[in-house]
């Protein structure tokens, strides 16, 4: 019988250790340890073979409910890098609490060690790959403080595309300036390395604190501390693609 599109058939102890970021072991010790139900029966079988979209399964109780991909939404704070994985520092991936860690998961774009705010982390590379394409122009903002005032002719200069260090010129950049003129949002439409702090640079002025509050159409959760994450729904996420 052909699969229709409501099936999607898993091997118990594999649909376990994916949904909930463990090994293939430790998925087994659940089953094991008959702390496993399926359509609420106690289940035996390590390759019980599952419809993940329609079975009900739960471990200790808890009911793991199937996703194709996950997206979080994390509040990086200062001194932790935009990575999976590395040997001297600490990486966001690293921050991630326990029921939201699985296998495969990557942060979509990257802020300066010293930068805070939106990361998004997901393990859904056609996504990421969309957000970050330099054709896709998903519009992302930036809190910024600065050394000194800003100005309207910065807000003229990003406006027409600012040259940078190296000769590279931006792409158009919106500047906002806040009651207190050393505080601005700059909307930012591609990713180059440090531009923020580059632009502000070419124009004479100095970056002194950065945070990113948005990316396309999903701001910051203000409720998240430094450090915290939670999951993006699935309904929301398609508001990456909503600017404004
Ligand atoms: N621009 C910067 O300079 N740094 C960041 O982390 C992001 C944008």
């Amino acid at each position: 019988m052909p699969a229709s599109r409501n099936s999607k058939i898993s091997r118990l102890d594999k649909f376990i250790a994916e949904q909930m970021a463990v090994s293939r072991e430790d998925a087994r010790k659940y089953i094991k340890k008959r702390s496993v139900t399926v359509n609420g029966v106690t289940a035996r079988l390590y390759d019980m073979k599952i419809n993940v979209r329609k079975d009900t399964v739960t471990v200790e109780g808890n009911e793991i409910l199937y996703r194709s991909h996950i997206y979080i939404m994390m509040n990086k704070p200062k001194g932790v890098i935009c990575a999976v994985k590395d040997r001297n520092e600490k990486t966001v991936i690293d921050l991630l609490p326990e029921n939201l860690k699985r296998k495969g998961l990557f942060p979509a774009g990257r802020l300066d060690r010293d930068t805070e705010g939106f990361v998004l982390i997901t393990d859904d590379g056609e996504l990421s790959h969309k957000i970050l394409s330099p054709r896709s122009h998903v519009p992302k903002v930036y809190f910024a403080r600065l050394l000194n005032e800003a100005d309207n002719g910065c807000i003229k200069e990003f406006e027409e595309g600012i040259v940078i260090d190296g000769g590279d010129k931006c792409l158009p950049a919106g500047l906002e300036i806040l009651s207190d003129k050393q505080e601005v949002l700059i909307t930012l439409y591609e990713g180059k390395y440090h531009q923020v702090k580059r632009m502000f640079h070419a124009a004479g002025n100095e970056v002194v604190y950065l945070k990113r509050i948005r990316i396309g159409g999903i701001s910051l959760d203000e409720n998240l501390a430094h450090g915290e994450a939670r999951e993006i729904l699935h309904k929301d996420i398609c508001n990456i693609y909503t600017f404004f």
